[in-house]
């Protein structure tokens, strides 16, 4: 039968991430012995309290459509957390709470991006906003960094990639996949220079803020002649080891917030009742489980850079945030174990997967096509033996 798909549909690329993840499960589906670490959750289940307070929400029928843009209390919750953790204003009206960060993000996109829009991503980026800017019909614009910039573009690399059709720049702080924190003043800078351009919209995605081994998180919408323009995207999934539940946030101008409602009231509505009531449990709570695991992320992250030191030809930064290394790995290429010839980090995350049985994702699905991310949200045990066995592996290149 004929490809009937839509465009959309055939242009639309499948995560990187998820596909690693597929492909071992398959090889484990086999027997093989696969250690993954190509996916981006916290190995930690979601607290007692947080869970409890879902069953009371079942308990108490909380099984109805909710608004489309959240419970009232959760908005409140969030604009109180906002206040507090972040010193940001933001009412509750200007709050939409959606299905997962990722929701919000494209509820953003499709909100406010018209074909051949420009978007400007420093690269290393998160692989979903290439596809999502895509979806919306606009084009990317990468601009590269490297491990010697700590991964971090500057205000003037961002200025030389604005043209007239620049409608946003979108980044991570803290950064998947490099780990890379952007401090107060390399933010200002950045404020400063969008604040010259009022039609361009930033969208910080914060949604690794609890995982940050600096002293404090930054947010770029604390600079008040900037704020007008900027999209605070956060969730529970990361800091509060959430992910399955789907909760997803934005802090945004009134308007857009209006506009990203009216987009989800015609896609997915309110989101789920009972992950809403939990993760108002978990934002109104202090912070002390996000603490007790951040800092089990900082000793693992001691341990892999520790190790991976000890690998010849594997270039690293030092992380301030997630959970994420991600090593420039150019070293390796042209270079054969007399079977595979490694061109780049694709060839070198299969090669890795199938001789090393070990799941990593290669650079090229964020943008940096000399670089590899490493998961390290799991036991010390699992990280040791995951890079004894790359390091294994990569002994065998020549
Ligand atoms: C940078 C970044 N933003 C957003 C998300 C999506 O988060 P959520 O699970 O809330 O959709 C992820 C998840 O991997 C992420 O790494």
């Amino acid at each position: 039968m004929d490809n009937q798909l839509s465009n959309t549909i055939n242009n639309l690329s499948e995560s990187e991430t998820l596909a690693m993840t597929r492909m071992s499960r398959e090889l484990i589906a086999e027997g093989k012995d696969v250690i993954s670490l190509s996916i981006g959750e916290p190995d930690f289940n979601t607290p007692q309290f947080i869970k409890d307070a879902a069953i009371k929400a079942i308990n108490e029928n909380y099984t109805h459509y909710t608004p489309v843009p959240g419970y009232p209390e959760l908005r409140k919750a969030i604009s109180t957390k906002f206040k507090r953790d972040n010193n940001l204003d933001y009412t509750p009206e200007q709050i939409v709470v959606s299905t997962g960060a990722k929701h919000s993000l494209a509820n953003i996109a499709l909100s406010l991006l018209n074909p051949n829009d420009e978007v400007i991503l420093p690269a290393p980026y998160w692989v979903s906003y290439k596809e999502i800017v895509k979806l919306a019909g606009a084009k990317h614009v990468s601009i590269p960094s490297s491990i010697e910039q700590d991964f971090k573009v500057t205000a003037d690399d961002i200025k030389k990639a604005i043209t007239d059709k620049t409608r946003m720049v979108w980044f991570s702080t803290p950064c998947n996949p490099s780990g890379s924190v952007y401090t107060k003043s390399e933010l200002e800078d950045i404020a400063k220079l969008i604040a010259q351009y009022p039609h361009i919209i930033i969208v910080s995605d914060e949604i690794y803020e609890h995982i940050n081994f600096n002293d404090k998180h930054e947010s770029i919408a604390q600079f008040d002649y900037i704020k007008d323009q900027v999209v605070t995207v956060n969730g529970v999934s990361k800091g509060f080891a959430m992910t399955g539940w789907r909760i997803g946030y934005i802090g945004a101008p009134k308007w857009i917030a209006d506009a990203c409602t009216k987009m989800q009231g015609q896609f997915t509505s309110g989101t789920s009742s009972i992950s809403q009531k939990a993760a108002q449990a978990a934002l109104e709570a202090d912070s002390s489980c996000t603490l007790e695991m951040r800092k089990a992320f900082e000793k693992r992250r001691e341990l892999v850079l520790n190790l991976m030191s000890d690998i010849p030809g594997l270039k690293l930064n030092n992380p301030k945030g997630a959970f994420y290394v991600f090593p420039d790995v150019s070293s390796y290429f042209g270079k054969t174990d007399g079977k595979t010839i490694i061109n780049n980090a694709s060839d070198l995350a299969m090669y890795l997967l199938n001789e090393g049985l070990v799941a990593l994702v290669s650079g090229d699905a964020f943008g940096d096509s000399n670089c590899i991310r490493f998961s390290y949200a799991t036991s010390e045990d699992i990280l040791i033996e995951a890079i004894k066995r790359i390091k294994n592996t990569l002994a065998l290149l020549h």
